[in-house]
């Protein structure tokens, strides 16, 4: 096993960029701000509310993840962000509707008017639903990606931080699959300098995050860093990275039953899935080349976890389809409907309906929170490359070469935990108990 690493203490601030200004990410932001106003509680976070048990049993050692590893405080936290659109946080996050106007944003107006979004690199060639008047303009994406930089380094001077992490909140791009010109970091800044449409726009923040040493996280599912050429430059120059896609409504309903009907050896003829939402990604889902990407990221989950390779009685002939439609009235306010047919003893069925009321970005901010101070906690640790062990915030988790993703939220819940334990040099938990025996 690779040793414990020397940890470096959280010191100074940290800048937590964020391309894509919309629902997710002014709602991490407003989140942040509430919690450190004592307006609200970071429900949904690991990093400042769940514990981590230590030792065996009987030694009662539990304490609070945030006081175990080094991390960040929210105090510590500050913004930036960019967006095509030019709205503050204030103006985004009454436009995105998921926070209480009264209740929530305007207490705290005074503080989100102050985060302004950046230009951003952006094309309409990649998300088509959406454009606006506040994007960087370059003779090529390099030129694009070497403004980012820039931006980067400004940012981190102006706010005097000491670390930053960047964390891609925007839209979901169409879908590309990756060539020869995401194979080597030569090949892309080539492509980059030849406008290739194979690069777009979230590759450009994913190339300028890893070459100013900033650890990225991809919160879509569009690819971004997921090919060889960036995930090999971050081992290179010591960048942790993770992706894709936050694991929120759909997914993690899926990622929590199916486990339980494979741990009880039930059958699945078929799972459907269904969603109607209303808000701005809802409408740029709505064409088909941004809701393939989506798809993809969404159908991986069950045929891992239910390894229909290995139990062809009970998962080979499923049916797994998942649809998403906009509907506007519904707004952030997302319905996710499941029907899953399982088959027990003897092959008799049994059906369950699941219908889940959810809140999207009510979801997904606190996975920002999470993945920005653990990302920033794998880098003072010294890791770099794929953080596999942050798999848990994701639907489609990027992998090392040669394995495959793990999509049980149970096993990579425990493989988070254990990571934290090795980092601190504490015992892995294998819940085996033979020593409390007689
Ligand atoms: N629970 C969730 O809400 C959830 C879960 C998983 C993934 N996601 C993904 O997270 C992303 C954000 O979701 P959202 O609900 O906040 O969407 P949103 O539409 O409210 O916000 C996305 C923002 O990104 C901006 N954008 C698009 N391209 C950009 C670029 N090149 N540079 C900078 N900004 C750009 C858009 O203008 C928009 O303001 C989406 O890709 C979504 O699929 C969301």
């Amino acid at each position: 096993m690779k040793e414990t690493p020397e940890i470096r203490p959280a010191e100074g601030k940290l800048g937590v960029l964020l391309p894509g200004f919309g629902a997710v990410a002014t709602t991490f932001v407003a989140g942040v701000e509430a919690a450190r106003r004592g307006l609200a509680k970071p429900v949904g976070s690991l990093t400042q509310m769940q514990t981590i048990r230590l030792g065996k049993r009987n030694e009662n050692r539990t304490p609070l993840i945030k006081d175990f590893v080094p991390l960040a405080g929210l105090d510590d936290l500050v913004f930036g962000a960019w967006d095509p659109i030019a709205d503050n946080a204030y103006d985004s996050a009454v436009n995105a509707g998921v926070l209480h106007k009264q209740n929530h944003l305007d207490p705290m107006k005074d503080f989100l008017e102050t985060i302004q979004p950046m230009p951003a690199a952006f094309s309409t060639d990649y998300v088509k639903k959406l454009d606006g008047p506040n994007v960087k303009k370059a003779a090529n994406k390099k030129e694009l990606a070497e403004q980012l930089r820039e931006d980067i380094r400004n940012f981190k001077a102006e706010n005097g931080c000491d670390r930053l992490v960047m964390v891609w909140c925007g839209s979901t791009e169409v879908f590309l699959r990756p060539g020869p010109q995401h194979e080597t970091l030569e090949a892309f800044e080539k492509a980059m300098e030849e406008n290739d449409p194979g690069i777009a726009p979230s590759m450009l923040y994913a190339y300028a995050a890893i070459m100013e040493g900033v650890p990225y996280a991809n919160g879509a599912p569009n690819l971004s860093a997921d090919f060889p050429a960036l995930e090999n430059a971050a081992i290179e120059r010591g960048v942790p990275i993770g992706g894709k896609d936050f694991k929120t409504g759909q997914t993690l309903m899926k990622t929590i039953l199916a486990p339980g009907f494979k741990a009880r050896m039930l059958g699945l003829n078929g799972w459907f899935s269904t969603n109607i939402l209303g808000n701005r990604d809802g409408e740029v889902l709505d064409d088909p080349e941004s809701f393939k990407t989506k798809e993809e990221s969404k159908l991986g989950a069950l045929e891992h976890i239910l390894q229909p390779e290995k139990y062809p009685d009970l998962y080979s002939d499923m049916y797994h389809k998942v649809r998403i439609n906009y509907y506007p009235p519904r707004g952030d306010n997302k319905e996710g409907w499941d029907n899953i047919d399982i088959f027990g003893w003897m092959g008799y069925g049994m059906q369950i309906k699941v219908d889940f009321l959810c809140r999207d970005s009510i979801l997904a901010a606190p996975i920002v929170l999470d993945l920005a101070l653990f990302l920033d906690l794998a880098g003072r640790a010294g890791l770099s490359g794929i953080q596999e062990w942050l798999s848990f915030y994701f639907k489609a988790p990027q992998t090392l070469p040669g394995l495959y993703p793990e999509h049980d939220i149970f096993i990579q819940h425990w493989k988070l935990k254990n990571t934290l334990r090795w980092m601190m040099g504490e015992d892995q938990i294998t819940h085996l108990g033979m020593d409390y025996e007689p």
